[in-house]
């Protein structure tokens, strides 16, 4: 740990001290423990920094709950990826104001990757003057200074950053899952896809270096992880600006060696830097997941190029046919926009085939989003959204289609799954994730969360599969039982 890091760590520390003589008051004025609830809009990432978010409200003495109406803190950390994104952030907002004409001192606060919009925080600072704190993504880890800040004070305290090139390191964090968990290998891109906002709002590629990555890694495993996904915008450029440069498929040689851990994701792929190292460090290892998210985005090379993605229709296809090749039995997804400026119906027909030949797993499927500040924004051939539907819908088709068919291969398989949960729908039922992504339900005890076992896949249902269990006390009491037989014979 830097000496930088260490001040920056204890500084916060004292901070939640002073967070806990207000919970304590609270206590004795309500006679109950104040509630805290955190609400997470966007991706893996905002995911993992909530659960960073929780721990600290966790140390400075609230209860956290899932309820917004019984809490007494909310936090959204919110995404601005797409418009739709931000609309359910100000709906939502709405909401939190009547609930907060009944209870006056319920405190709103809100992070994440749209604080860090201009235009955001000036509509907020306009028409939702109720909210208390704003912060941005690169000053998270200061949030216990300005929790004790703004537990202490009437005013909307906005506290946005416009970069930081610190990584605080080993902050409390409260995890989502007992037996999972993601693990920030970077923060931030560099690549400027010329549609996206990320870069602009999560600021530069900062990689951590490997040795704070293997030792969290360790702890997680110590603490009953078995699973951990590997989070960066893109992994496959981890490492290259560190004092001393490592390769990504290198990370995952290190991270396979610790022992306990059973499985490793990650997310996300850039394929422009898709090295073979990594095919070859996916193919023989026994511990990384058989699934590989690789975002197309678009067919067409003319959109391709436009959306600076620095690969071609033909290079995608044949980095897959070398994925393929190499480990057969891998799933693919992937992530594609609908009605970039400029895109014609023959250039979705162009996606469209990529689809038909590369047979992806499944794919999240986007229409495009004008995003301000974003090269693409300020392009003339903008869409009117309702031409795009149709398109959107036609390759929607094919995307489901595919994904079937692919779903359909694995009928009847038995399968390793990691039990994920109680189904939602029937509590005598677990849901199991397998190493390829997919979802199976079946019958078991719910004491098998956080554990593997072996299932066989009965019915496919399209994206997720129903089935049973492998009973294998059974077949070893069977086994037990002919080796008596032969030893008596034997005898
Ligand atoms: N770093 C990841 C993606 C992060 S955003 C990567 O490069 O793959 C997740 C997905 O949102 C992207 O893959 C893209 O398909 C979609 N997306 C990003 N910006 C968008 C926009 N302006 N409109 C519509 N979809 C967008
Ligand atoms: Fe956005 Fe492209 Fe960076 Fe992904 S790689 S976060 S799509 S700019
Ligand atoms: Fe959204 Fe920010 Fe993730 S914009 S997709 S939460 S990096």
């Amino acid at each position: 740990m830097t000496s930088e890091n260490k001040t920056e760590l204890e500084r916060q520390m004292k901070y939640i001290e002073q967070c806990k003589v207000y919970t304590a008051a609270f206590q004795v004025e309500h006679g109950r423990i104040p509630r805290a609830c955190v609400v997470t809009f966007g991706c893996q990432m905002n995911a993992r920094d909530s659960e960073k978010l929780s721990g600290i409200l966790e140390q400075a003495g609230y209860e956290l709950t899932d309820s917004e109406e019984e809490a007494d803190f909310v936090l959204y950390n919110t995404c601005t990826v797409r418009d739709n994104a931000n609309q359910r952030v100000y709906g939502r907002l709405g909401h939190l104001n009547s609930l907060k004409k009944k209870r006056p001192y319920l405190k709103i606060a809100l992070c994440g990757c749209m604080m860090q919009e201009a235009a955001v925080i000036e509509k907020i600072q306009k028409s939702y003057r109720f909210v208390d704190l704003i912060f941005g993504t690169h000053n998270l880890f200061r949030f216990a200074e300005l929790l004790s800040t703004v537990l202490a004070s009437e005013d909307m305290i906005v506290d946005i950053w416009e970069e930081t090139d610190q990584i605080v390191e080993n902050l409390p964090v409260k995890r989502k899952y007992n037996y999972k968990s993601g693990v920030n290998i970077m923060f931030g891109c560099n690549n400027f896809c010329s549609y996206c906002i990320v870069p602009y709002v999560r600021g530069r590629e900062r990689s951590r270096t490997p040795e704070e990555i293997l030792c969290e890694i360790e702890q997680l495993v110590e603490d009953g992880v078995v699973e951990v996904m590997l989070l960066g915008q893109n992994v496959n450029s981890y490492g290259k600006n560190l004092e001393h440069p490592i390769s990504f498929a290198e990370l995952l040689r290190r991270v396979e060696k610790i022992q306990g851990l059973k499985r490793i994701r990650f997310m996300t792929s850039h394929p422009k830097d898709l090295s073979d190292e990594l095919i070859e460090v996916m193919q023989r290892s026994p511990k990384i997941c058989r699934h590989l998210h690789l975002p197309l985005q678009a067919g067409s090379n003319r959109i391709l190029q436009a959306m600076n993605r620095h690969y071609t229709k033909e290079q995608y296809l044949a980095l897959v046919d070398r994925i393929r090749h190499a480990i057969p039995d891998i799933a693919i997804t992937t992530d594609i926009i609908v009605g970039f400026p400029g895109e014609t119906s023959a250039d979705v027909d162009e996606t469209i085939d990529v689809v038909r030949r590369v047979q992806f797993d499944n794919a999240f499927t986007f229409i495009y989003s004008p995003r301000t500040g974003t090269p693409a924004a300020a392009m003339e051939n903008q869409i009117p959204e309702e031409v795009v539907h149709e398109n959107f819908d036609r390759l929607l088709f094919e995307v489901q289609e595919t994904a079937k068919s692919r779903a359909a291969l694995l009928q009847g398989k038995v399968m390793e799954a990691l039990v994920e949960g109680v189904n939602e729908q029937d509590p005598a039922f677990v849901t199991g994730r397998l190493s390829n992504n997919m979802l199976v339900h079946f019958r078991a005890d719910r004491r098998l969360v956080g554990k593997f076992v072996m299932v066989i896949l009965d019915a496919c249902h399209g994206f997720y599969y129903t089935g049973r269990m492998v009973d294998w006390l059974s077949q070893t009491k069977h086994t037990r039982l002919g080796k008596m037989v032969d030893n008596q014979w034997l005898n």
